[in-house]
C-alpha cells in the first residue's frame, strides 16, 4: 500500500456514516428547538488566538497544536477546538451589536497532536454550542439541558453529568495559592508533568490520572469550600434549574478542565464504556474571554460533544441506522436496462430511492443484491416482459409476484410505494 492515512487520522467509511448523519441531524434539530443558529468558522486561525484563549500553559497549546508559518512568516494553527474561533467571530462581526444574546452552534473537525488511543484521535469532530450574553445560571442550565437532551434523544441515557464551579477572579486566586502550597509540600509524590503543573497550572493536577497524583490530591483543598458568595449563589442557582428540568447530576468538586478560559460552572458528561477517554462532552462558563480577546465585557457559556466518542457508544447500543431503497430494479437485457434507467430517473426526480442493478449479472444475482439491500419490492424486467409491455413486481419477503402493465408505470409505482412504503408496491 503506497498511501495510507497518517497516524491518528481516520477515514469514516460508509458503514459508519449513517451514525454520523443521524447524530448530526439530531443535533441540528435539538439546536433549532432551543433557538441556536449555525456558525461556520475557518479551520485555520492565528496561533495567538488559541494561545491567548486556551492558555499558554495548557497541554493543548504547549504540546498539541498543529502550528506552522505561512509564506509571510505568520504563525497559524489548525483549530484544536471551536470556542476561541466562535468568540473571535462574535467579536469581529460585532454580532453582539444586534443583540448581545447570541446562541450559536458549529459542527466540524478539530486537530490535536495527542497520543492516539481508543476514543482519542488527532483529527476528531465536535458538536459545539456557545451561548453569549447571559450571566447565568439560567443559561448554564439551558446549555447543560441541551447537551443532555441530545444524548437522551439519541438513546444514550447512562452518561454521568459531573458539575463543578471553578470560582471567579475574586475567589480563585486564593484557592490556587492554597492548592499550590499543598502540592509543593508533596512534590515528590507527583508525576513529572504534575510537578511542572504545580508551578504553572496547579488546578490541572486535580485532574491527573496517574495513581500517585490521585492519592496525593485526595486530601487537597476543595474550591467549593472557598467559593465567594456570588459564585456559591451561581452554583446553587444552576442546581435549582437542573432540578427543575429533571436532569440528574453529580457534584464533582475535583473536576477541572484542560482549557484556561473557564470561570464558575464547568461540567462533563462521562461514560465508563470508553476506557481512559471517559469524557463524551465537556464545557463551562468563560465570562472573561470575550473581553480578553478585544470584545465587550460579555459573559458566555458553552459545551462541545466529541462526536467519535458519542458514535462509538451508539455503535455499541444499536445497529447502523442505514436506510433502504424503496425499489430495486432488476433488468435483463439491453432494452430492459434502458427502460429501467429511464423509470429510475423519473422515480428519483419524484423523491423515491430507486436502485438499479450494477455488477450483478442474471436474475438470481440481482435478487441476491436486492435482498442484501433489504428492499421490500423489486421490479423485474426481462426480454419477454419488455416484448409484452409488462413487468413483474416481486414482494421480496414472501416471494409473491404480480404482473403489471408498463404503461404509466412511473406514476403507478410512485402511488403504490408512497402509499404503502414498507410492503410490496
Ligand atoms: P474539551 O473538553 O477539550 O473542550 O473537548 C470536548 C470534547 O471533545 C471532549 O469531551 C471529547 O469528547 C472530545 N475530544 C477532545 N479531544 C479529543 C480527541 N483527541 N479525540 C477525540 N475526541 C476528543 C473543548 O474543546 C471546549 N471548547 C468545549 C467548550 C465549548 N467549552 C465551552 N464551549
Amino acid at each position: 500500500m503506497e498511501f495510507a492515512t497518517i497516524k491518528g487520522f481516520k477515514d469514516i467509511l460508509p458503514e459508519e456514516t449513517p451514525y454520523w448523519q443521524e447524530t448530526e441531524a439530531t443535533a441540528r434539530r435539538m439546536f433549532q428547538l432551543s433557538g441556536f443558529q449555525e456558525i461556520r468558522t475557518p479551520l485555520i486561525e492565528a496561533t495567538e488566538l488559541f494561545s491567548r484563549s486556551i492558555g499558554e500553559e495548557t497541554d493543548i497549546v504547549s504540546k498539541e497544536m498543529y502550528s506552522f508559518q505561512d509564506s509571510k512568516g505568520r504563525g497559524l494553527s489548525l483549530r484544536p477546538e471551536a470556542t476561541a474561533s466562535v468568540v473571535r467571530a462574535y467579536i469581529q462581526n460585532r454580532l453582539y451589536q444586534q443583540d448581545p444574546v447570541q446562541k450559536l452552534f458549529t459542527i466540524g473537525p478539530m486537530f490535536r497532536h495527542e497520543r492516539p488511543q481508543k476514543g482519542r484521535f488527532r483529527q476528531f469532530h465536535q458538536i459545539n454550542a456557545e451561548f453569549f450574553g447571559d450571566p447565568g445560571p439560567k443559561s448554564d442550565a439551558e446549555i447543560i439541558v441541551l447537551a443532555e437532551s441530545l444524548f437522551h434523544t439519541l438513546g444514550l441515557k447512562d452518561l454521568t453529568l459531573r458539575v463543578n464551579s471553578l470560582g471567579c477572579p475574586t475567589c480563585r486566586p486564593d484557592f490556587r495559592a492554597e492548592l499550590q502550597i499543598y502540592l509543593q509540600d508533596r512534590e515528590e509524590s507527583l508525576c513529572s508533568d504534575c510537578r511542572r503543573r504545580s508551578r504553572t497550572n496547579p488546578l490541572r493536577v486535580l485532574d491527573c490520572k496517574v495513581p500517585g497524583c490521585r492519592e496525593t490530591v485526595a486530601d487537597a483543598p476543595l474550591i467549593l469550600d472557598v467559593l465567594c458568595d456570588d459564585c456559591r449563589r451561581h452554583l446553587e442557582g444552576l442546581q435549582e434549574y437542573l432540578d427543575l428540568s429533571g436532569v440528574k447530576y453529580t457534584p464533582a468538586p475535583r473536576l477541572v478542565r484542560g482549557l484556561d478560559y473557564y470561570s464558575r460552572t464547568t461540567f462533563e458528561f462521562q461514560t465508563e464504556r470508553l476506557g481512559a477517554q471517559n469524557a463524551v462532552a465537556g464545557g463551562g462558563r468563560y465570562d472573561g474571554l470575550v473581553k480578553q480577546l478585544g470584545g465587550p465585557d460579555l459573559p458566555a457559556i458553552g459545551f462541545a460533544v466529541g462526536a467519535e466518542r458519542l458514535i462509538t457508544l451508539l455503535q455499541e447500543l444499536r445497529p447502523c441506522p442505514a436506510g433502504k431503497p424503496d425499489l430495486f430494479m432488476a433488468a435483463l437485457g439491453d432494452a430492459a436496462e434502458k427502460a429501467c434507467f429511464g423509470w429510475a430517473a423519473a422515480l428519483r426526480r419524484a423523491g423515491l430511492w430507486a436502485e438499479i442493478g450494477y455488477g450483478a449479472k442474471g436474475l438470481k444475482a440481482q435478487m441476491k443484491k436486492a435482498d442484501k439491500l433489504g428492499v421490500s419490492t423489486a421490479l423485474i424486467l426481462g426480454e419477454q416482459e419488455m416484448a409484452d409491455g409488462q413487468a413483474i413486481l416481486r414482494d421480496m419477503q414472501s416471494g409473491q409476484q404480480e404482473t403489471i402493465g408498463t404503461r404509466d408505470i412511473v406514476p403507478m409505482l410512485l402511488k403504490r410505494i408512497t402509499e404503502n412504503p414498507a410492503s410490496p408496491a
